[in-house]
């Protein structure tokens, strides 16, 4: 497995190949959703670079940047036998931001107004300073994002019209622990009970999701709360559902338009949040 650590050696390494290149970025502490990506990326690439890399501007607790399990050697060893296409990047904060640690300022209008982007101040400028910077660095054919994170890739499709970046933006469905927990870095901090807690909030969604008929915002949105929050382990940050159009939450619903919910919910400290496709109206 070739690990690069400078972008001109990396560079160096794909310019020797005129290979379709897939890019894959990500924050390490790798697990079945990234494999997930990385897979198809194989798939549809001849070479494909995964990046990892915390980035700091990204984070708007110290705390959460501080304890983010960064451990190279684990992730190596858990893409070594995966595939010899497959190439990280592992660049330090002096290459990927050599004029110092901060974030560029984007307008992304209102899908980086609402649930993360409220809850997460500045959080989408940190993650879209390292994505642009990534894809000119790299300068990937095709880009590929997890739709656990649904409101970070309709940033990055924003990011890559917006600058003509020119890669094609991949969304991979979400990868799932069997008891439906949406697979995260973070799941590893939770405790027993608070992991078996955690189930309910996929539960809830596809309970939400099933049902038929037309369905008020207010009654979906007390069933969600209700059924997470019976465990005290839990705490809703919110439910939105929002038009995937432009991400805004509403209470009312339009017939043709397609809606998705979003959710973020607190176990202790650890903040898990998930996203589900809802059709309203059928
Ligand atoms: P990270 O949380 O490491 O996630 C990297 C990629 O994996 C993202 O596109 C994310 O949506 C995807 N992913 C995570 N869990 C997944 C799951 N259970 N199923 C499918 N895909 C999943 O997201 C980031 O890093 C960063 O914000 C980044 C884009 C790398 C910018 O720093």
């Amino acid at each position: 497995m070739l690990v690069f650590k400078a972008l001109e050696k990396l560079k160096a390494h794909l310019n020797s190949k005129s290979f379709k290149i897939g890019l894959v970025p990500t924050m390490g502490g790798l697990h079945q959703g990234h494999l997930s990506l990385i897979k198809k990326a194989c798939l549809d690439n001849q070479i494909v670079v995964v990046s990892i890399y915390v980035n700091p501007t990204q984070f708007n607790d110290k705390n959460d940047l501080k304890n983010y399990p960064f451990d190279l050697k684990k992730d190596k060893a858990f893409l070594s036998s995966f595939s010899k296409n497959v190439v990280v990047y592992n660049p330090d904060n002096d290459e990927m931001y050599p004029s110092g640690i901060k974030k560029n300022s984007y307008n992304f209008g209102s899908i980086s107004h609402h649930m993360e982007g409220k809850f997460r101040p500045g959080h989408f400028n940190g993650v879209a300073t390292v994505i642009e910077k990534l894809i000119k660095d790299i300068k990937p054919h095709n880009a590929y994002f997890g739709e656990k994170d649904y409101q970070q890739i309709q940033i990055i499709k924003a990011l890559n019209k917006s600058l003509e970046l020119g890669v094609k933006i991949i969304s991979c469905s979400t990868e799932r622990e069997k008891d439906g927990l949406a697979i995260s870095t973070r799941n590893k901090f939770l405790n027993p009970r608070q992991r078996s807690a955690a189930i309910k909030i996929h539960f809830a969604l596809q309970e939400l999701k099933l049902k038929k008929g037309a369905k008020k915002f207010f009654d979906m949105k007390r069933f969600f709360i209700n059924t997470v929050e019976h465990s005290k382990d839990l705490k809703v940050e919110y439910f939105c559902i929002a038009s995937i159009d432009d991400l805004v939450p509403v209470e009312i619903f339009e017939k043709f338009k397609k809606y998705r919910i979003f959710v973020a919910v607190f176990a202790g400290n650890i903040r898990l949040i998930d996203n589900e496709e809802i059709n309203i109206f059928n």
